[in-house]
């Protein structure tokens, strides 16, 4: 693993977006009161692609003091991790798998385009908008080769690629494009080349029912608006009882006498 510092370059200030800010607020909710360290990866996620795909130290330090938890340990985590980009990265950020299955399958050649198009690991193009680094596996061995490429968009997988699909893909990309990740080679997710030949019997998922996760965030309830309000019935009021009629008490008093 190479060696991870904080970028000598630094912005003197970063504050965190409200929209951001409300993101990490649901990863917080979902851990015990007192707990909100535990959100420190998606904060920091969040936190990344709010800073325009790379985390500078002012935005480490803004996290510290958001979750309550000493500085250190918030770079701890930064600098151990490589989906943290700890420098500025391009507009469109390659991370190319060079584990093993990838590298067999063709992740060196990946690589020569990479280096011809972008520069040497680690670079960013001229134009700002392409940068690359080498990963290891991002879990989509059964794809190999692939790369995930983070943007403001998202994050996307791309995979069964070739020197000439993933050539073309970073060519999109920098013409504004938006190509469709997934595989390259035609195939569906990761079934065999072909098409699926093995749980295909019909009706097989027909009763498989979707079940809410026990740490799910809780929908808010939605406060009514004026005009729903305005529209909502008046509850009926009791009716206030009968004042009784000036014959009925003459009646009574007759009775009484
Ligand atoms: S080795 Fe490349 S995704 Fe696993």
């Amino acid at each position: 693993m190479s060696l991870r510092r904080l970028a000598k370059e630094q912005p003197a200030n970063f504050e965190i977006s409200k929209a951001a800010l409300k993101e990490i607020d649901i990863w917080v909710q979902k851990y015990p009161e007192g707990r909100q360290k535990s959100a420190l990866i998606p904060a920091l996620w969040i936190t990344q692609k709010d800073a325009g795909g790379w985390l500078p130290e002012a935005a480490l330090r803004a996290l510290g003091d958001l979750l309550d938890m000493p500085y250190i340990r918030v770079y701890e985590v930064a600098t151990f991790y490589t989906m943290f980009n700890l420098e500025p990265v391009g507009t469109h950020h390659v991370q190319l798998c060079g584990t093993t299955p990838c590298w067999l399958r063709g992740a060196g050649d990946l690589k020569k385009v990479c280096e011809d198009k972008i520069g040497p690991k680690g670079s960013t193009s001229h134009d700002g908008q392409l940068s690359w680094i080498e990963v290891e596996c991002l879990g989509a061995c059964a794809n190999a080769p692939m790369v995930q490429i983070s943007n403001a968009d998202s994050d996307h997988y791309y995979e069964d690629l070739t020197p000439e699909s993933f050539g073309k893909l970073l060519d999109d990309l920098v013409a504004g494009k938006k190509p469709e990740q997934g595989p390259k080679n035609g195939r569906f997710t990761s079934e065999p080349e072909g098409g699926a030949n093995t749980l295909i019997s019909k009706g097989l998922y027909s009763k498989v029912t979707k079940k809410a996760l026990p740490n799910a965030v809780k929908k808010a309830r939605k406060k009514p608006t004026k005009k729903a309000a305005a529209k909502k019935p008046a509850a009926k009021k009791k009716a206030a009882p009968k004042k009784p009629t000036a014959k009925k008490t003459a009646a009574k008093k007759k009775v009484k006498s």
